[in-house]
């Protein structure tokens, strides 16, 4: 069984987040998903997320292409994380490239394009104006 892992705060649900899980569930048998905490959220983005990484994870592991989730509560434990869960592909975005390969001694790492176009941000500052009109 091939296990495939990846990490993300997937705030705000969009299509961007639904298909490189999907396609990282491709690249094997059973998906894993690391969703940031929320304090780990803010460390990184320097916000706190719309949604609880309750909520986060209650959306994101009834996905269909997602198996199991656990709350990721810091990047530099991502070699743990790895081991942990057995996994056999790293998956991350693009935007990531090359960022990762300290961990191809652990694990196969696959970099996927991103979705063009949409982004958590993107959809925040979407919303807002709307609110604001
Ligand atoms: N992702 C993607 N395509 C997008 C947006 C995100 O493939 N258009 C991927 C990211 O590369 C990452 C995962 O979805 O692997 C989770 O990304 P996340 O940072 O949670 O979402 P963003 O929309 O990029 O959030 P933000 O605008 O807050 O940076």
């Amino acid at each position: 069984m091939t296990t495939v892992i990846t990490f993300g705060t997937f705030d705000v649900l969009h299509v961007g987040h639904l298909r490189i899980l999907q396609r990282s569930s491709e690249l094997g048998d059973r998906l894993v998903v690391g969703v940031s905490s929320d304090a780990l959220n803010v460390a990184k983005k320097g916000r706190e997320p719309v949604f609880s990484q309750e909520e986060r994870c209650e959306l994101v592991v009834n996905l269909k292409c997602v198996d199991e989730v656990f709350v990721e509560e810091s990047l530099e434990l991502k070699r743990d994380y790895i081991q942990k869960y057995a996994a056999d592909v790293l998956v991350m975005g693009d935007d990531w490239a090359g960022r990762f390969d300290f961990a191809s001694d652990l694990c196969r790492v696959v970099y996927l394009p991103r979705t063009p176009s949409i982004s958590t941000t993107g959809v925040i500052e979407h919303i807002s104006k709307l609110g604001g009109s």
